[in-house]
C-alpha cells in the first residue's frame, strides 16, 4: 500500500513508541517539513523536523495529532491542545487503555479519532498496530489512516474496543514474549551442550527463519509443524512434549490472560 502522508503532522510526545513511529514514517518518505514534536525535553528528533517545547497558537489545515505521551497527561495536554483542535484536524491516540468516548469528550470540537494500539517493531516497518474508531467513521477516513499506518507493518481494525487489552496482550506486549521465548530456546540449546553463543546465534536465526517461512507459507503454522514432523522422528518426539496435555497452548494463554488481566486493573486505577 502506497503511504498516504497528512498535510501535516503533530506528535505530543515523541519518546520510546512515537519516535519508533516517526522514524519510521521519515525513513518511508515522509517530508520532516510536514512534522512538528511537541515535548518538554526539547531534544531534537530527527534534521529537518520542528521540536517545540509550547503549544503554538493554531494548527495548520487537516493536522493530523498523535498522542504518544503518558495516559495520565491527557488532562493537561488536552487543556492546552483541545482549543487549536477544529473540525479538519485528526486525532490518533497511541495511549494505552484511554478510550474512544474519553478522547472524545476531551478533544469535542476535534474532527475523527482513532485508537492504534502499536507494537515495537513498528520502527523497522514489522510491527502490528491494532486501530479503532466509531463504527461511524467513513471507509474513505479508514482508509486513509490505514495508509498512513501501513509503512509501521500490519494494521488490524478491532470492532470491539472491550477487546483492546486482549490486543495489547497479544501483539503490544507479544515482542517480549518473544524476546524471552527466544532467549529460552537459545539456554535450551545451551543446556543441551552447545556453545552458548553458538546456540544464541542458531536460535536467533531459526526463529527468524520460520517466522519468514511461515509468513510466506499458504498452509497454517500448525500444518507446516506436522509437515515438518515425520511420524516416529526426531522432530515428532520434541513437538510431542510440547502438546502434551496442551502444555504450550496452556502457558501461552495463561501469559495473555496475565498480561489482559493486568491492563483491566490498571484501567480501574490499580
Ligand atoms: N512503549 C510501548 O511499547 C507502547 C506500546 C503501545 C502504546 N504505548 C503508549 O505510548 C505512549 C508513550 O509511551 P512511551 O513508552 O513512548 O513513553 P516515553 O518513552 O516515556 O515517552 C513519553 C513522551 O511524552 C513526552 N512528554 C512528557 N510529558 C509531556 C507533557 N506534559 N506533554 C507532552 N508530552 C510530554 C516525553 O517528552 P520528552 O521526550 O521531552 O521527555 C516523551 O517524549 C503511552 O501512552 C503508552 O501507553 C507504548
Amino acid at each position: 500500500m502506497t503511504p498516504i502522508w497528512p498535510d501535516h503532522l503533530f506528535l505530543v510526545g515523541c519518546g520510546n513508541m512515537a519516535g519508533q513511529m516517526l522514524a519510521r514514517w521519515l525513513a518511508c518518505g515522509l517530508d520532516p517539513a510536514r512534522v512538528t514534536v511537541l515535548r518538554p525535553s526539547g531534544k531534537p528528533v530527527a534534521e529537518g523536523v520542528q521540536v517545540v517545547t509550547d503549544y503554538p497558537s493554531a494548527l495548520p489545515a487537516r493536522t493530523t495529532v498523535l498522542l504518544g505521551m503518558k495516559p495520565y497527561q491527557l488532562g493537561d495536554v488536552a487543556a492546552s491542545l483541545a482549543p487549536l483542535c477544529g473540525g479538519d484536524t485528526r486525532i490518533v491516540s497511541i495511549l494505552a487503555g484511554t478510550r474512544l468516548a474519553e478522547l472524545r469528550a476531551r478533544f469535542a470540537q476535534a474532527g475523527e479519532i482513532v485508537r492504534a494500539m502499536p507494537n515495537l517493531p513498528v520502527g523497522i516497518g514489522e510491527g502490528v498496530t491494532a486501530l479503532h474508531a466509531d463504527a461511524a467513521l467513513p471507509a474513505a477516513s479508514r482508509g486513509a489512516v490505514e495508509a498512513f499506518i501501513a509503512p509501521l507493518g500490519l494494521a488490524e481494525w478491532i470492532a470491539d474496543e472491550g477487546q483492546f487489552n486482549e490486543v495489547t496482550a497479544l501483539s503490544g506486549c507479544g515482542p517480549a514474549f518473544l524476546f524471552r521465548f527466544i532467549d529460552a530456546f537459545a539456554r535450551a540449546g545451551e543446556a543441551l551442550g552447545l556453545p552458548a553463543d553458538q546456540s544464541a546465534r542458531m536460535a536467533l536465526a531459526t526463529v527468524r527463519g520460520s517466522a519468514s517461512m511461515a509468513a510466506r507459507a499458504s498452509e497454517s503454522p500448525a500444518i507446516l509443524a506436522d509437515r515438518v514432523a515425520s511420524p516416529g522422528g526426531m522432530t515428532r518426539q520434541g513437538l510431542n512434549v510440547l502438546d502434551a496435555d496442551e502444555r504450550l497452548l496452556k502457558l501461552l494463554t495463561d501469559t495473555l490472560a496475565a498480561a489482559r488481566d493486568r491492563g483491566e486493573e490498571m484501567a480501574r486505577g490499580g
